[in-house]
């Protein structure tokens, strides 16, 4: 599915001109994430605000906050939301591009994330939804000033991980900036690091790449040079802010 025609129409928009091919169901979502973005019954469940913020240990409000005022309380020109997200995060961003006369993508390679997403936000929300890989988005060099990734990174094998990664560096113009928000190693004193490691384990195949990875490994060599980090609850939480070399 695709919003490009209802985007093209809309009077705020101007839109680049390429045209998103469908996307494939990249293996990893099916074999170990069916159960949280797939099926369904996914959506159902997991389309809770209350349920992603105790996944998140509370956390959800202070981690969306951090990554919204990192991209600006106002958002001209245009964003990039890399993978849908349950709760209102997107909804939040939107409200700031729309606060900014700007607008934002949000590409995900499920179709009934897309759709989910469409049905919580407001009809004059300025956002296009666009299915396509992370790890192959469609769009030229250059084409946003900004881009979030909220709770992706963790979830994909590490190939697919960095393709995601140069691709995003790819896609934001020089000077613009990649807020990038996921776990990372508790430490040596937070109980978390003993009881959630099995878990994510168990569910999250890839995760614990994460916890025993810095993630500028995986950034293209360019976006390393210009890194802040900041931490959260113990470090079982990271935020990345790139800024693109000009
Ligand atoms: C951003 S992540 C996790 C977000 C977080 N756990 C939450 O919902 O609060 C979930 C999304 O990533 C999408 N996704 C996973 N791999 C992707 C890929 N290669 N390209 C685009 N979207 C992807 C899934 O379809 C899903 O909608």
């Amino acid at each position: 599915m695709t919003d490009i025609a209802s985007f093209e129409q809309s009077p705020w928009s101007t839109a680049p001109s390429f045209a998103p091919l469908p996307a494939q169901v990249p293996y990893y979502l099916s074999a170990h994430y069916w159960w949280a973005y797939v099926h369904p019954r996914a959506v159902r469940v997991f389309e809770r605000q209350w349920l992603v913020n105790l996944i998140l240990w509370g956390n959800y409000p202070c981690l969306s906050e951090s990554a919204l005022d990192e991209l600006g309380a106002e958002l001209p020109g245009t964003t990039l939301q890399v993978a849908c997200v349950y709760g209102d995060l997107t909804g939040r961003l939107c409200a700031r591009a729309a606060a900014g006369g700007g607008r934002v993508d949000i590409v995900d390679v499920l179709p009934i994330q897309l759709a989910n997403l469409r049905r919580k936000l407001a009809p004059q929300a300025p956002a296009r939804l666009l299915p396509m890989n992370s790890a192959d988005l469609g769009m030229p060099a250059d084409s946003y000033d900004r881009a979030l990734v909220f709770f992706l990174l963790h979830e994909q094998p590490r190939s697919v991980r960095q393709r995601t990664l140069a691709e995003v560096a790819r896609v934001v113009k020089p000077g613009g900036k990649i807020v990038l928000i996921d776990y990372a190693r508790p430490r040596w004193w937070n109980p978390l690091r003993y009881l959630w490691g099995p878990v994510l384990a168990l569910l999250e195949p890839f995760a614990l790449d994460l916890w025993r990875h810095d993630v500028a490994a995986w950034l293209p060599a360019a976006c390393r040079r210009a890194l802040r980090r900041r931490s959260f609850f113990g470090g079982l939480y990271q935020q990345l802010v790139i800024s693109v070399r000009e």
